[in-house]
């Protein structure tokens, strides 16, 4: 569910990983576009000898565009990657418990919301799970499974075997603001604004620093335009408010250039300009 960056990536790994998915989203033309980048993406993998021609063509045909929830209704694991907004994602598992057969299973790639507030939304809380995957999803090999309260055992296992098939390491995290990633990254992340904002460095400098002094692949400014600034504000906002520490307040420069729509990546502009 959601044909956005992470839903995208999700979609393309399972599918090359050889389970059949069906993708959808509010709009046919939003899943086409996902579907042209999975494309793209498998395209240049070939390209790369990194994947047979032969590999490419089954994982694009495992993939089903799918605009009609109800299709929902045969899956054995429905992964859920919307736009990261509470009342969204509950509204959407509501609209899936009802839809779904009693064994699926439901799992959340939210990136901070309560993975036991969205199971209390549906009637299955035992077959509830976060799947949080990392961006870009095709390169990153981590998966963090969130158990809420209710979540069983026998749920997280399989959850669990579903990362490990695609090729992921699945790390079990308990019901906590931000899981673990989100928790230590974001701070990094808010700090990297605060130091631009109080004219400590330039921004160029800022990611120089994290890149060649702690040999991070890429400078925290520019992670957080690859993430979308919007979606790096929604979780400091998460943990600000579910540990209640000043240490996790947004700072004020990453709050005005959300309220510009500078959000990254995704709308050309952000910390940098994208072409
Ligand atoms: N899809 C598929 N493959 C991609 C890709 C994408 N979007 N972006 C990069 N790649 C592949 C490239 O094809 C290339 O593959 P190859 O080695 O086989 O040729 C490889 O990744 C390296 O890419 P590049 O050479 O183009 O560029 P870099 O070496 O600079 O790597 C990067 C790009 C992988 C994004 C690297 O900079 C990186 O690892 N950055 C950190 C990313 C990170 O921290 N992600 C976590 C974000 S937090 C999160 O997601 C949680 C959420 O809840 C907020």
């Amino acid at each position: 569910m959601g044909a956005g960056q992470m839903g995208t990536g999700i979609a393309q790994v399972a599918a090359q990983s050889g389970f059949t998915v069906h993708l959808n989203d509010v709009s046919p033309s939003l899943i086409e576009k996902a579907l042209g980048a999975i494309r793209g993406n498998l395209d240049r993998a070939v390209e790369k000898g990194r994947l047979s021609a032969e590999a490419r063509e089954a994982a694009a045909a495992r993939i089903e565009p799918a605009p009609d929830l109800a299709t929902a209704g045969g899956a054995d694991l429905v992964v859920e990657a919307i736009v990261e907004n509470v009342e969204a994602k509950k509204g959407l598992f509501a609209r899936l418990d009802a839809a779904c057969g009693p064994h699926t299973l439901l799992a959340t790639n939210t990136s901070s919301i309560s993975i036991t507030e969205l199971a209390a939304s549906t009637k299955r809380p035992d077959r509830f799970v976060g799947m949080h995957f990392f961006n870009p999803v095709p390169v990153m090999k981590l998966v963090e499974i969130i158990r809420g309260i209710a979540t069983s055992q026998e749920t997280v296992e399989t959850a669990k075997s579903v990362a490990l098939k695609m090729e992921k390491t699945p790390v079990e995290v308990q019901d906590s603001p931000g899981f673990a990633g989100n928790r230590m990254l974001l701070p990094m992340i808010n700090e990297a604004f605060y130091c631009l904002m109080e004219g400590v460095a330039s921004a160029e400098d800022i990611d120089t620093v994290m890149k060649l002094g702690m040999n991070h692949p890429m400078g925290p400014l520019a992670l957080a335009d690859l993430i979308g600034l919007d979606t790096c504000l929604s979780i400091l906002e998460v943990l600000n408010a579910g540990f209640g520490d000043p240490k996790y307040r947004p700072c004020p420069l990453l709050r005005k250039m959300v309220k510009a729509g500078y959000l990254g990546r995704k709308t050309g502009r952000g910390v940098y300009t994208y072409q």
